[in-house]
């Protein structure tokens, strides 16, 4: 059966107190409603259209820079659930399957509960994913009568009777997507919030003679949220889950809790993570490496062996072949270091190749910014770099090659050459000692006031 996301997510979220569209404030490094999308990605969905409002615009491309075949419909007014839904109706019209309603700020439904949403369709006409609440607050209520749904009330809408019932209405609901669309437009607004609500659906449903069901799953997996609290509690629900993940996928955490992951954060067996270490977007590290503490890495891949840290941070363009060192107080951007090389102390290498073995003293730094564009540094293999030295990009040093200690390299040096730039040095007998006098001597009378 081919499946369509509906994903809702024209709301302002004005609790928020944002300018920034709800469903766009991330949960580990990406929108909510990338994370939606996500979670229906394993049911390998023909169609998604997502249902922009506020800020459509920003929505529209964060959904396509997902997924490029996203298509956005607007609704611009938001009159409801279901008047939501229906402006999908349109980008639906040759859709032969299954329509599957998500809302772009819940973030975690599971891709299990979604198939047992779509194997329950088997069954019956419509599905509704229900959970147990803790505290039923003013979620809607699924009303049941055996394993047949009889209707959804809001709570506005629901007598003490139906306040009582726990089940509640996640908001997700499955359907043939022709049935779906037909149901919506019997809706009508006649309630104590004037609005076209979605889960009107089910009772139009049982008044066609279709059926109706609900799936149930954990009451985490429907979390929504709607202010910055629910945003950082979302995130650390995330967290709390990737960690664990992580550990039982074979990765070493000194101090799980103090480790913050990103949605898309992969690292192979036996590495080990020490303590408050960042992953941002895009990061892949392979076995058996070590990132040590208070390291900071995005948009990097760090091959098997790779030892990083304390203190090191990986920008964007990041390529550590194996068995590399990066130490603390290094910076690399958008450089690749090969096998076996080490930039170990206080260094920054940027737009950068260095070879193989090279070995990249400390305080060096890769000058790769004229103040307007960005230049490449070559650093040959088995290379030595002496401490402190600059490289003034586009530069290249050679294979078996060294600069000497300080040294400002603006010329190419020759494979197996030594560069040195800098002032030779020279040493002036006694004069350490005439000077000393001199000083302590300026000291004395400065501090008796005479001068
Ligand atoms: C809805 C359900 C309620 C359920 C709850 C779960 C209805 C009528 N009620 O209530 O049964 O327990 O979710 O969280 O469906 N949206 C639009 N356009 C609109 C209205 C809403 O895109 O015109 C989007 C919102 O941005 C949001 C989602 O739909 O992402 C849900 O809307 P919201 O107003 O939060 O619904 P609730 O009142 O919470
Ligand atoms: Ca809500």
């Amino acid at each position: 059966m081919s499946i369509a996301l509906i994903i809702l997510a024209a709301g302002k979220g004005t609790r928020m107190k944002s300018d920034l569209p709800k469903v766009l404030h991330e949960v580990a490094g990406a929108p909510m409603l990338v994370h939606a999308m996500k979670s229906a990605q394993d049911l390998e969905p023909e169609k998604t259209i997502v249902v922009a409002g506020h800020g459509a615009e920003a929505v529209g491309a964060a959904a396509s820079a997902y997924d490029e075949t996203a298509e956005v419909v607007l609704q611009t007014e938001q009159l409801g659930t279901a008047h939501a839904v229906a402006q999908a109706k349109e980008a639906l019209r040759d859709f032969d399957g299954d329509a599957i309603v998500l809302y772009g700020d819940t973030p975690f439904i599971s891709p299990a509960t979604l198939q047992a949403m779509c194997d329950a369709r088997a069954a019956h006409d419509v599905i509704v994913l229900g959970f147990v609440a803790h505290d039923p607050g003013r979620y809607g209520r699924l009303v049941m009568q055996g394993k047949s749904l009889s209707k959804i009330v809001e709570f506005k809408d629901a007598s003490d009777e139906e306040r009582a019932i726990t089940l509640c209405n996640s908001g997700v609901i499955c359907a043939k997507a022709s049935v779906l669309f037909d149901l919506v437009d019997a809706v009508g607004n006649d309630n104590a919030s004037g609005e076209y609500y979605l889960t009107d659906i089910v009772e139009i449903a049982q008044a066609k003679g279709l059926s109706a069901t609900s799936v149930t799953c954990d009451e985490s997996e429907t979390l929504g949220v709607n202010s910055r609290a629910q945003l950082a509690e979302a995130d650390a629900i995330f967290q709390a889950k990737a960690r664990l993940e992580l550990m039982e996928a074979g990765i070493t955490m000194h101090a799980p809790d103090t480790v913050y992951l990103s949605h898309d954060t992969y690292i192979g067996p036996d590495t080990v993570i020490e303590p408050n270490v960042v992953f941002g977007p895009e990061v892949t590290v392979e076995n058996g490496a070590t990132i040590r503490a208070f390291s900071h890495l995005e948009g990097c891949h760090v091959s098997r062996g790779a030892v990083v840290g304390p203190y090191a941070r990986l920008r964007p363009g990041t390529e550590l072949a194996e068995f590399t060192r990066v130490g603390n107080f290094v910076e690399i951007k958008n450089a690749v270091i090969d096998e076996g090389a080490k930039v170990n102390h206080l260094s920054y290498i940027g737009d950068a190749h260095v070879g193989p073995r090279a070995n990249i003293g400390a305080g060096t730094i890769t000058c790769n910014y004229d103040g307007v564009m960005k230049h490449h540094t070559e650093i040959g293999a088995d290379s030595f770099i002496g401490s402190n030295t600059l490289l003034v990009a586009p530069v290249s040093v050679g294979a078996n090659a060294m600069t000497g200690s300080g040294t400002v390299v603006t010329k190419d040096v020759p494979d197996e050459a030594l560069a040195i730039a800098r002032t030779p040095q020279v040493n002036k007998a006694g004069l350490a000692v005439k000077l000393f006098d001199i000083l302590k001597k300026k000291k004395f009378l400065k501090t008796k006031g005479a001068v």
